[in-house]
């Protein structure tokens, strides 16, 4: 074995891109996709210097106890709800995220999920493929257009900015809710305007959501404000589950009290609430918004730079989560 520090990549990714670290390091990168239990991945920690992981692996004390040589825990995504900072803190471990590099990518898939759900394609594709298309009929399959139609974002940083960005092309006013309001010129630059929570929630046609997960956002959208929402209204998940509260969300997408959702994240996933897979005005899609070839590219190789930065080997500085 050699005395090389040792770097652990919890997922498959890019071997070009993690061919990168090999001068410097003992790698070690699944082959597949697991869903470790917390004992596993105690074990996978134990011994390592440096771990890549996701979304799916949890690490709190618990799973850093063993894990005495652990000098940095780099995340594959901008949220970092799975990283209890404060306990990789106290262990004086370095917690980086791969901020900025997928604002696009993740801006983008919100506008599609928004268009796709507006213009029923998911279901109208689903009626096809099952074989229904015998006619073409003029007044079926008709949607809404998204032409001056208010879009409202619940959480402005930097993706809700490039979401915002791309409206004018699309002719629709934005309005705008986060902890406070942006800077003047860069709320000029995105042409949104700075709303309460509650005129956010009356006034949106699309409602998109793209705040972190955190002990105040869980459940920042639970049945009383749905209850507020227009019943014409869409909403846009593409932040985290469990931001919505998914049995509430389902309750008034049934009962026709809202139009309609596009679903990105879910409370549990896996696990998709059963009741949103019974519905028809409900786009759902596995947690892919950043997964472009580019977009996941850039995620590995800032989390690789993150690494190498703090063992000294790179140009670039670490970014610890903020
Ligand atoms: C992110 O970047 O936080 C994504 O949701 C992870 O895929």
């Amino acid at each position: 074995m050699s005395d090389k520090p040792r770097v652990w990549i919890s997922r498959p990714t890019f071997p070009g891109i993690i061919a990168r670290l090999e001068p410097h390091f003992e790698v070690t990168a699944e082959p597949e996709e697991v869903k470790f239990s917390r004992t596993e991945l105690a074990a996978k920690l134990a011994g390592q210097d440096a771990v890549i992981v996701g979304l799916k692996d949890r690490i709190g004390a618990a799973e850093i106890a063993a894990a005495t040589r652990l000098r940095i825990v780099a995340n594959l995504g901008v949220g970092y709800d799975n990283l209890d900072l404060d306990a990789l803190s106290a262990a004086g471990i370095a917690a980086s995220n791969t901020a900025d590099v997928l604002n696009e990518s993740v801006a983008d898939y919100a506008w599609a999920m928004m268009l796709g759900v507006a213009r029923r394609m998911n279901a109208a594709e689903r009626w096809l493929r099952a074989g229904h298309w015998h006619a073409t009929e003029f007044k079926a399959w008709l949607g809404m257009d998204v032409r001056g139609r208010t879009l409202g974002i619940l959480g402005m940083g930097r993706i809700g900015q490039a979401i915002a960005h791309r409206a004018s092309g699309f002719g629709m006013p934005v309005l705008y809710h986060n902890r406070s309001p942006l800077p003047e010129a860069d709320e000029r630059a995105c042409n949104a305007r700075y709303v309460d929570k509650q005129q956010l929630l009356r006034e949106s046609d699309f409602l998109m959501l793209v705040l972190p997960l955190t002990t105040q956002t869980r459940h920042a959208i639970g049945a009383p404000e749905l209850a507020q929402m227009k019943p014409t209204a869409m909403l846009i998940n593409v932040a985290r589950g469990g931001i919505v509260d998914d049995a509430a969300l389902a309750v008034v997408l049934r009962e026709r009290r809202l139009a309609g959702a596009a679903l990105d994240v879910f409370e549990g996933e896996p696990a998709v609430h059963p009741a949103l897979l019974e519905l028809d005005n409900v786009l759902l899609s596995p947690h892919i918004a950043s997964a472009s070839q580019e977009t996941r590219r850039a995620m590995t190789a800032l989390a690789v730079d993150n690494v190498l930065a703090l063992f000294g080997h790179g140009p670039h500085a670490g970014r610890p989560p903020t």
